[in-house]
């Protein structure tokens, strides 16, 4: 199915900041697209039952590269909780570097917002002739990925201009608890009322984003207290490590920011030696599972006099004394917290970037597609 175009009308200074306004079109989209809202489930355009085939499949390896990576984490996670399976995952040129084997029972998970990136199709191309079964996830209708692809799955996102791949990453999120959901029907792992709950939490999903779009202006002026930072420490367990590290990335290539990403218990291993005033934490801590461990470490970063910034649900008053600032996003299921999450990140960056000077949209030294 072609890519949808997203609505937004309303005019911005940058590509970056309209598209991070544009996600809850492209969940709509997704949504539209993906989901069978009368039965409460997954579908795909699938004519020839080709995913049905896949029962066949003893392993899974999730590629990609960047931000894509970060969203096959949260697929990897998602595999593991909900469906009890632990796929592999690489970044593509590792891949290809290990020449890691792969048979015709093994289901190769591509995902790449260009479905141009070298990489990418290095390892595609390797797979491919190994007869592997190729699943991609892309945003570029027409590109090498979807020609290469045994299927394919639509970001559904419209083209994506700003350098920093903000809208994609999101949606790429998004399909892959839509594919956790469609094999956890067909392999029966997924009960009906779970599959329900997170459906409807999915069809929830754009009116909670653009509850943090209205958060914009205070955004901007959290940019303003912290632009002027060298370094920033990220830290986040379980689906928000995965947020940390497109926290980390994004604030990397928009800002030129020094942001250290590392998963929260990791960061007792060493990082934390570098505990001086200069180095502030940014730390996902929304509420639910993994929110005890956050708050710990909120608390023993206090202790060590570092300055706090977090990111938790919006209702909890629990870390205003421990806290130097804290981002609130809405409740949701913790597949979902690394698509909420982020948002403010997104929209941190881009104020970041233009206080500094930097053009959000093409920031020194990249380009959107490494090829
Ligand atoms: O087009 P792809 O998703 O394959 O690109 C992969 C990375 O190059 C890309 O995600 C890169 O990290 C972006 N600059 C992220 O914003």
């Amino acid at each position: 199915m072609p890519a949808k175009n997203t609505k937004t009308t309303k005019t911005f200074p940058h590509s970056m900041l309209k598209e991070i306004f544009e996600q809850p079109d492209v969940i709509k989209n997704i949504i539209d697209e993906y989901i069978n809202k009368k039965r409460k489930e997954a579908v795909f355009n699938d004519p020839d039952k080709i995913l049905k085939k896949l029962k066949k499949i003893n392993r899974i390896i999730i590629l990609g590269c960047g931000t894509s990576f970060h969203a096959g984490l949260a697929g990897k996670y998602m595999f593991s909780e909900y469906l009890g399976v632990e796929a592999e995952i690489e970044l593509a040129d590792e891949f290809i570097a290990r020449k890691i084997k792969t048979d015709s029972k093994t289901l190769v998970i591509t995902i790449s917002q260009s479905g141009k990136t070298a990489d990418i199709i290095k390892a595609v191309r390797l797979v491919r002739k190994q007869k592997s079964f190729i699943l991609g996830i892309t945003n570029g209708i027409n590109s090498p990925l979807d020609k290469l692809s045994n299927f394919i799955c639509f970001c559904q996102a419209g083209e994506e201009k700003a350098l920093a791949a903000t809208k994609t990453y999101t949606s790429q999120i998004l399909l892959f608890a839509l594919i956790t959901l469609y094999f956890g029907k067909l392999q029966k792992k997924i009960t009906p009322t779970l599959r329900v709950k997170i459906i409807n939490e999915i069809i929830r999903l754009p009116k909670k984003i653009n509850q943090i779009l209205k958060q914009n202006v205070n955004l901007q002026i959290v940019a303003d207290k912290y632009y002027k930072l060298d370094d920033l420490l990220v830290l986040g367990k379980n689906y928000q490590y995965v947020s940390a590290l497109e926290a980390g990335l994004k604030l990397k290539e928009t800002t030129y920011m020094h942001a250290e990403s590392f998963a929260l218990g990791e960061f007792l291993h060493g990082p934390v030696a570098i505990s001086d005033k200069k180095h502030p934490c940014l730390i996902f801590a929304p509420t639910g599972k993994n929110y005890k461990e956050a708050k710990k470490m909120i608390k023993k970063l206090k202790k060590l006099k570092k300055k706090t910034i977090v990111i938790t649900t919006q209702g909890n008053r629990q870390l205003i004394k421990i806290a130097d600032k804290i981002i609130y996003t809405p409740k949701t299921l913790n597949l979902f917290n690394p698509i909420l999450s982020i948002i403010p990140i997104q929209i941190l960056a881009y104020h970041i970037a233009v206080l500094k000077g930097i053009n959000p949209d093409k920031p020194r030294n990249l380009n959107k597609c490494v090829i």
